[in-house]
């Protein structure tokens, strides 16, 4: 899919191939101390995107390519299920955690191309395709920071409700969408 986010900049929404692995790391390598410190499913060495994507039945990545560098400029994970760390959180707020219809999610955008809607439409891009699954329900990875207002918006954008609000580093919340 092409979304034209910024300066007639063609961008292209797919899903993560093994080919894209060295991209993806030096994706990762560039993005700022301030990003990292808010995205972080897994490590950013090359050993750790390997192997979160031998597990293909589980994690799916989707990767935005600016069209004139070839560059990747997002990079977004599902996990099918929840997360075991995040379990006994989740069902303290009377959630019912099923490993077939839940998604946990995490998204991350290059930070000269945040905020200008590549969030917003790679977001769009993985719905779409889950809506052609099982999975009815999508968590955040670990919740997301109060203080990040940029990704709280994002968010509440896109229809994700908070669930309740834990301590660790800070203040979080735990958000969740119905897919409908
Ligand atoms: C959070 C993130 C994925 C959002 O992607 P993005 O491409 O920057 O967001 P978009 O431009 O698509 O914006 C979508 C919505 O997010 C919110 N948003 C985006 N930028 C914002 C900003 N600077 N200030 C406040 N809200 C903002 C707005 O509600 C916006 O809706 P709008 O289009 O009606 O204004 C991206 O900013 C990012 O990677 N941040 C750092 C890593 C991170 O925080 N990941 C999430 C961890 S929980």
């Amino acid at each position: 899919m092409l979304i034209t986010p910024k300066d007639n900049r063609q961008v292209y929404l797919r899903k993560l191939k093994s080919k894209d692995f060295d991209k993806l790391f030096i994706y990762l390598q560039h993005l700022s101390e301030d990003t990292k410190k808010r995205f972080g499913p897994h490590l950013f060495d090359r050993r750790s995107i390997i192997d979160v994507y031998s597990n293909t039945d589980f994690y799916s990545g989707y990767i935005a390519i600016d069209i004139e560098s070839a560059d990747i400029i997002a990079y977004a994970i599902i996990k099918i299920g929840y997360l075991e760390h995040d379990a006994s959180r989740l069902q303290s707020y009377g959630v019912m955690l099923s490993n077939t219809s839940d998604c946990t999610f995490a998204p991350s955008v290059a930070d000269e191309w945040q905020s200008c809607g590549v969030g917003n439409s790679l977001f769009q891009f993985i719905l779409s395709e889950l809506k052609a699954t099982k999975v009815k329900r999508i968590f955040l990875w670990g919740g997301v920071q109060a203080s990040n207002k940029k990704a709280v918006n994002f968010y509440k954008r896109n229809a994700f409700v908070i669930l309740g609000q834990f301590y660790h580093l800070g203040d979080n919340y735990d958000m969740l969408l119905d897919i409908l």
